[in-house]
């Protein structure tokens, strides 16, 4: 039997395999729902060590490899999952289920009132899963921070993207 994936904090030597993993699991996506211009982009390096550094980043070792990551970010208040990605060598053994479910526990003990994220609302792996762990759609407020996310991804050519909420109080 294999064993259960661990979820941690990530270590700095994680950092430089987390690009080749969210590359990997970019290849789920369509080319029209990601278009090839943005299909091998990734998370700077920058970002990721200073998400490290301030404990928004874990990772997930799946048989002792390093097999899928979320990072999160502060906006507006409340912890908000700035991207998740689980290799499609070990997709759909819960590894992303069990890293959102680590995340929002970081957010609870934090004390944010709810997390959110943006995602696509027509690929079952993104808002339908969200759904069913406990994300629900909402109309972010005008010129708020997150219906400014939104509208940058629109801008970088993503379209059908929604922005989820879940409640922690
Ligand atoms: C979203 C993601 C992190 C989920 O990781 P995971 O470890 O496979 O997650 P889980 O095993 O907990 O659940 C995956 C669920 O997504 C759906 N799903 C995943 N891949 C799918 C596919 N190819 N076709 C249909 N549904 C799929 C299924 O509902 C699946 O649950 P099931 O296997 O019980 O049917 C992973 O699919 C991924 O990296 N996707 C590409 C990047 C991405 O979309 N990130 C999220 C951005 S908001």
């Amino acid at each position: 039997m294999n064993p259960q994936p661990t979820i941690r904090p990530a270590r700095p030597d994680d950092l430089p395999a987390l690009a080749g993993i969210e590359r990997r699991a970019a290849a789920l996506f369509a080319p029209e729902d990601l278009p090839p211009a943005l299909r091998g982009e990734t998370v700077p390096a920058p970002t990721l060590r200073q998400a490290q550094a301030d404990g928004l980043l874990w990772v997930a070792e799946d048989g002792g490899r390093l097999a899928g990551f979320a990072l999160a970010e502060w906006l507006d208040g409340r912890l908000h999952l700035a991207e998740m990605d689980v290799d499609p060598d070990h997709g759909r053994r819960g590894i992303g289920a069990a890293l959102l479910a680590h995340m929002v526990e970081q957010a609870a003990r934090l004390g944010c009132d709810a997390v959110t994220l943006t995602t696509f609302d027509h690929l079952p792996w993104n808002a339908p899963f969200y759904r069913r762990h406990g994300f629900a759609d909402i109309a972010p407020a005008p010129a708020s921070p997150l219906a400014a996310r939104l509208c940058a991804e629109a801008e970088a050519g993503l379209s059908r993207r929604v922005a989820l909420r879940r409640d922690l109080v």
